[in-house]
């Protein structure tokens, strides 16, 4: 039921479907898309339901200086953050109806008292039309020239399609790299079949570089692709992601070729002078999936964390290992968690049809005349729900407000935080107070910081994921998060 192809089209149609507010400029501008579909099997299990229920657009975060204290900004408005965001506004609507009798399609009453859980049959799926910032953007690219046996891209059965960048750099660097790396007889396969499975395993990425210097680091710095009995030969080079290391950590090593950065580490987004304090979108997956991409607000209505059962990735240049890495095996030793939460890794799909808006598409499109070409830098967010479901925003506020509106309620994109926040707080006085959940009846939860320090599960579990996976992420800074 979960075809790819399938999920991929019905994510381009729905964006074809949106206005045009928003949306790239054919052959000038490109953007990435992302959605969560939300699937419904059935009692019978034959009848399965698909639909979109939040998409978002977007390319761009916001520097450090600009972030705000009244928490009115949207820091980050890449594709996958701007769909997440969205959907946490579809399931506030879906609990609203929960909670005052209407009924959802979503949720229905758990055992505990004023905890919600999902339906039996329902799921939500992550498309996503690239492969997500940071560490899953590290791909091995493989040599195109001709060997004697099958490079390791015809065993795992995908296509590499380099973007530009990294095509014109490849070409200037391959020549010296390739005289060494004729592929040997014995590369078969199964041996690579074998070296993946080190990737599965828990601990075979060192997790604590923080001892490590940045010179120890890059000998120490192997892609699952690349082991230490030199194998895998066919890898000369990598993408490059410009999404920089955490401080604290390892620092990427900038080696020509395949050891110009530390795989498996937190790295913030990328963008162009001032750096950010968002994370890469790998990080942030990475940490949905031991936490759920419900929040900590919402955790207070939910018996258990909600988990995306699959990522669809669209077509892009894209490696399993890769994502496996990133997405999964960070994360898959994560232990102790408190009851609701566990450690659900989704699974990983690519789909062979491509965003019409991809980088690529519109580099292909592209005609003299037009201008460069440039990431389109607004951010669209669309969800199903009844009230204002579009929501078009550009350097983290509402698009096309003046200058002088900056500030006011008409500029804050609904998926900010203070908004989400507001929608939230809707929620818990739209509930009977017989009916609230013991973690909210606290006479003294007044600021957005206040009600996510009260959601205390949600918060243990950070700590163990932090502690166990990630020491390095950054805390976030509690002034920017008394708004209320
Ligand atoms: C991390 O490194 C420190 C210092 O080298 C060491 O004491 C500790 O046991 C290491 N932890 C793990 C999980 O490897
Ligand atoms: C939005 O949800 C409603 C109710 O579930 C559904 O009937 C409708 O088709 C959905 N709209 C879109 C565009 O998916
Ligand atoms: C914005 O920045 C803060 C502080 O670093 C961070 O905690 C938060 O997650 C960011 N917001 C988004 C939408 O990523
Ligand atoms: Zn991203």
């Amino acid at each position: 039921p979960c075809d790819p192809q399938n999920i991929a089209k019905l994510c381009y149609e729905r964006f074809s479907q949106l206005p045009r507010r928003g949306k790239p400029e054919p052959g000038r501008e490109w953007t990435l898309l992302a959605a969560v579909l939300q699937i419904t099997r059935g009692a019978d299990s034959h009848s399965v339901a698909m639909e979109v229920v939040s998409l978002g657009t977007g390319t761009k975060c916001i520097g450090q200086t600009a972030m705000s204290p009244t928490g009115d900004v949207l820091n980050d408005s890449h594709a996958e953050v701007i769909a997440r965001r969205g959907c946490i506004r579809y399931l506030i609507q879906e609990l609203h109806g929960a909670v005052s009798g209407r009924g959802s399609s979503v949720f229905c009453a758990a055992d505990e008292r004023g905890k919600w859980k999902l339906r039996p049959g329902v799921s939500f799926l992550l498309f996503t039309s690239h492969t997500p910032c940071g560490d899953a953007s590290i791909i091995p690219m493989t040599d195109s020239q001709p060997q004697p046996c099958p490079p390791v891209t015809s065993v795992k059965g995908h296509e590499q399609t380099d973007g530009g960048g990294d095509l014109k750099r490849k070409a200037e660097e391959s020549g010296e790299v390739q005289n060494s790396k004729q592929p040997r007889l014995e590369e078969t396969a199964e041996m690579k079949e074998e070296d993946r499975g080190d990737t599965e395993q828990c601990g075979s990425l060192n997790f604590n570089k923080t001892s490590e210097t940045p010179s120890q680091t890059s000998s120490s710095a192997d892609l699952a692709q690349t082991d230490g009995a030199g194998l895998h030969h066919q890898v000369s080079d990598i993408h490059r992601t410009g999404a920089k290391c955490v401080l604290g950590g390892p620092a990427d090593p900038l080696q020509p070729g395949v050891r110009y950065h530390s795989p498996g580490v937190l790295r913030v987004k990328p963008g162009r002078g001032e750096p950010t304090l968002s994370l890469s979108c790998s990080d942030k997956m990475a940490r949905w999936g031991v936490l759920g991409f419900q929040g900590a607000l919402l955790s207070h209505y939910l018996q258990e964390a909600l988990y995306f059962s699959t990522v669809v990735v669209g077509k892009c240049p894209y490696d399993q290992e890769v994502m496996q890495r990133a997405l999964v095996t960070r994360c898959a030793c994560v232990s102790d968690l408190p009851a609701g939460f566990s450690v659900r890794p989704p699974e990983l799909l690519q789909a062979t049809l491509e965003f019409p808006f991809s980088q690529a598409q519109t580099e292909l499109q592209h005609q003299a005349g037009q201008g460069r070409i440039s990431p389109c830098g607004a951010a669209i967010s669309w969800c199903n729900i009844t009230e204002q479901p579009l929501d078009v925003t550009a350097n983290g506020y509402k698009h096309g407000v003046t200058k002088k509106a900056l500030g006011t309620a008409k500029a804050r994109s609904l998926l900010c935080k203070l908004e989400l926040f507001h929608s939230f707080l809707s929620l818990v006085s739209a509930t009977d107070p017989s009916a609230l959940p013991n973690s909210l009846r606290k006479a003294e939860l007044q600021t957005y910081w206040d009600y996510k320090q009260a959601s205390q599960s949600y918060q243990q579990a950070w700590q163990q994921l932090r502690s166990q996976a990630f020491p390095l992420w950054p805390r976030s800074d509690r002034n920017l998060l008394l708004f209320h």
